[in-house]
């Protein structure tokens, strides 16, 4: 019964996504930056066009609470005079929660110094 064996690989494979998901994956992080954040916010946090805050020098702007950064990132956010908005997710709504969570903690581990 091909229609029988279609439906288990469809149910095996969503078990196999929420499990990646659930998984505190330390690579997935550094992806998400390097695929999509990495284009305006530079390989070094710097930033990489006019009115993307260098996030090294601007550690305050990393340590403000994950409900505020997490709420930027996926509403996107653009400070009064900025003369460029940061994107809802980036820029690319395939970014899930879980990816933005990740891809916070690699930028507080890369670009924020400990004072
Ligand atoms: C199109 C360019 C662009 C991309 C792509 C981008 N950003 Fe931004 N980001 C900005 C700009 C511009 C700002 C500053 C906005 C302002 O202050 O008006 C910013 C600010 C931020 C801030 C600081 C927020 C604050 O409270 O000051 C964080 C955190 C951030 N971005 C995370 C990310 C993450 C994570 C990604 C990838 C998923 C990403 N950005 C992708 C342009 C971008």
């Amino acid at each position: 019964m091909p229609g029988a064996r279609l439906i288990i690989l469809a149910t095996s494979g969503l078990a196999f996504v929420s499990l990646s998901v659930a998984a505190d994956d330390p690579g997935r992080g550094e992806a998400v930056y390097k695929g999509t954040c990495i284009a305006c916010h530079g390989g070094d946090g710097a930033g990489s066009l006019p009115g993307v805050p260098d996030l090294t020098e601007k550690a305050e702007l990393l340590s403000q609470d994950d409900a505020i950064l997490l709420r930027r990132m996926v509403e996107g956010f653009r400070s009064a005079g900025s003369p460029l908005e940061m994107p809802p997710r980036g820029g690319d709504p395939a970014l899930t929660d879980a990816d933005l969570k990740a891809v916070l903690k690699y930028m507080r581990r890369e670009f924020q110094q400990t004072r």
